[in-house]
């Protein structure tokens, strides 16, 4: 089996080396550093979250690994063979707690997030105006600091929206990890992908 996989260096790494380990898979001992790892038959590519998709919709990788919260924001043309059943969490809409904020109630919201198309989509198909203030990061800081009424982001044990003073309002999205493929790879390297889809699934808990 010979095939480059994208994965994220962030939150799912730990739970995809811990996948690949129980399936019998190759994974490098790396010390993080180098982010093209040759590892037995696999070439691994460690690259930033939302680049995930790209890398697998343009082929260089074959296949990668992404949460869902990526792929709804990427919107890239990729298959999505396996739920991979780890990085479980939740796009939320959060708030200032206590603030009783409406954002149906607000003639434009103004949202700080990482995922301004999933945002948008959200509040664009509840008749809401949105104003979209975008972030790399610590996304939760921006309502107390007056940048945003509210935020679009991932909660997972929720322990950071409390500690900076937010409530979640509504769910967005849920989201787990996400086996995909390139489609080109997927028809032309067919007998290897196949392979892959079935140990991986054979070892999800
Ligand atoms: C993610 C997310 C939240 C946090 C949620 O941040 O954006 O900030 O994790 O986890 P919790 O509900 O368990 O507290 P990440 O670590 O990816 O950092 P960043 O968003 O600031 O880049």
């Amino acid at each position: 089996m010979s095939l480059t996989i994208a994965l994220s260096k962030g939150k799912l790494l730990t739970g995809t080396e811990a996948l690949f380990r129980r399936s019998g898979l190759a994974f490098p001992n790396g010390d993080g550093r180098r982010l093209v790892v040759e590892c037995g038959s696999l070439r691994f590519l460690f690259v930033k979250d939302m680049d995930v998709p790209t890398y697998v919709e343009y082929g260089v990788a074959d296949c990668g690994v992404a949460g869902r919260d990526v792929l709804l924001e990427a919107e890239s043309d990729v298959y999505e063979p396996l739920d991979l059943a780890f990085g479980h969490c939740r796009l939320v809409v959060a708030r200032p707690a206590g603030s009783g904020f409406e954002y149906h109630r607000a003639s434009t919201v103004r949202v700080a997030t990482k995922y301004p198309k999933v945002a948008t989509r959200f509040f664009l198909e509840r008749g809401v105006s949105v104003e979209i203030v975008k972030l790399a990061g610590s996304v939760e800081i921006a309502p107390g600091l007056g940048l945003a009424d509210c935020i679009v982001d991932v909660v997972e044990t929720g322990r950071t929206l409390v500690e900076n003073g937010l409530e979640p309002v509504e769910d967005v999205a849920s989201s787990s990890a996400r086996l995909i493929v390139n489609r080109a790879s997927y028809h032309a390297r067919r007998e290897d992908v196949t392979r892959l889809v079935g140990i991986l699934r054979g070892a999800i808990a």
